[in-house]
């Protein structure tokens, strides 16, 4: 489904990724560790085409992202990708549910009518149905954090990018929003998430570990007994 070929990404004359290989399949959730600093995020943001790619090839469903116009590549993530970010990236004019119907209000595939049930479904599956009307302000960081995963899956795309999802929450509500991960996943859903914390890594299928721009090795959970042990391990040897 992706499929990422020498991927090379320099910020002046900083080298941030260095010839990065990964094939990810439909339906795989593929989560990422590595140090502060390692290029977790560059990496995303290369591989769902939110930035152009420069040295090697990012192809989702055997098209290069490359090769499409910026106005293809905004309908292809429209359509096709979700986004949570490590930053969440509401806006503070407009109420909780305004901000979450944004992404489908764009794709115009629904009435809006349509969308608003859509969203307040998906707000009560976060159990956070209550704060619809809410200003972004007066919510709290878990929360906001539980709404950008509705955000995301407005538009129902077939594959999600999480940048540490669950950075902002404690350690239950983590593990709440991981099985709601797990479960979008279940139902098909491809997924690639970055985390900093073993036991988040540790609801993917197969987790990736990045340093100074490489990936330099992967634990696969089909491939192990303690899945979570190993994960603690790596993580442990790159100081993670
Ligand atoms: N827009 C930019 N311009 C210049 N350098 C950048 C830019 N964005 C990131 N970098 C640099 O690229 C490197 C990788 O940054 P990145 O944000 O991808 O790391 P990360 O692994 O996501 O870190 P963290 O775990 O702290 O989120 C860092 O050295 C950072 O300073
Ligand atoms: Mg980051």
């Amino acid at each position: 489904m992706l499929s990422i070929q020498h991927l090379s990404k320099f910020f002046g004359k900083n080298q941030v990724l260095t010839d990065i290989n990964v094939t990810v399949h439909k339906g795989d959730f593929v989560t990422i560790m590595g140090p502060s600093g390692c290029g977790k995020t560059t990496f995303l943001y290369q591989i769902s085409g939110l930035d152009r790619i420069e040295h090697g090839d990012v192809s989702l469903n055997n098209q290069s992202l490359s090769q499409l116009s910026d106005n293809q590549l905004s309908q292809l993530r429209l359509e096709n990708m979700g986004f949570v970010f490590q930053k969440n990236q509401f806006l503070s004019n407009l109420s909780l549910i305004d901000n979450i119907v944004l992404p489908a209000l764009q794709l115009k595939k629904e009435a809006k009518k349509e969308i608003y049930q859509h969203a307040y479904d998906l707000l009560e599956t976060m159990a956070i149905a209550d704060l619809a009307d809410m200003d972004i302000r007066q919510v709290s960081g878990g929360q906001l954090q539980r709404a950008s995963i509705c955000r995301a899956l407005i538009n129902q795309p077939d594959i999600i990018f999480a940048d540490e999802p669950t950075g902002a929450l404690n350690s239950q509500m983590s593990l709440e929003v991981m099985s709601i991960f797990q479960k979008l996943n279940q139902e098909g859903r491809t997924i690639i998430l970055i985390t900093h914390d073993s036991h988040v890594a540790s609801y993917g299928k197969r987790c990736l570990f990045m340093k100074d721009g490489q990936i330099i090795s992967e634990i696969i959970k089909e491939e192990t007994e303690d899945f979570l042990l190993n994960i603690e391990h790596e993580a442990k040897k790159l100081g993670i």
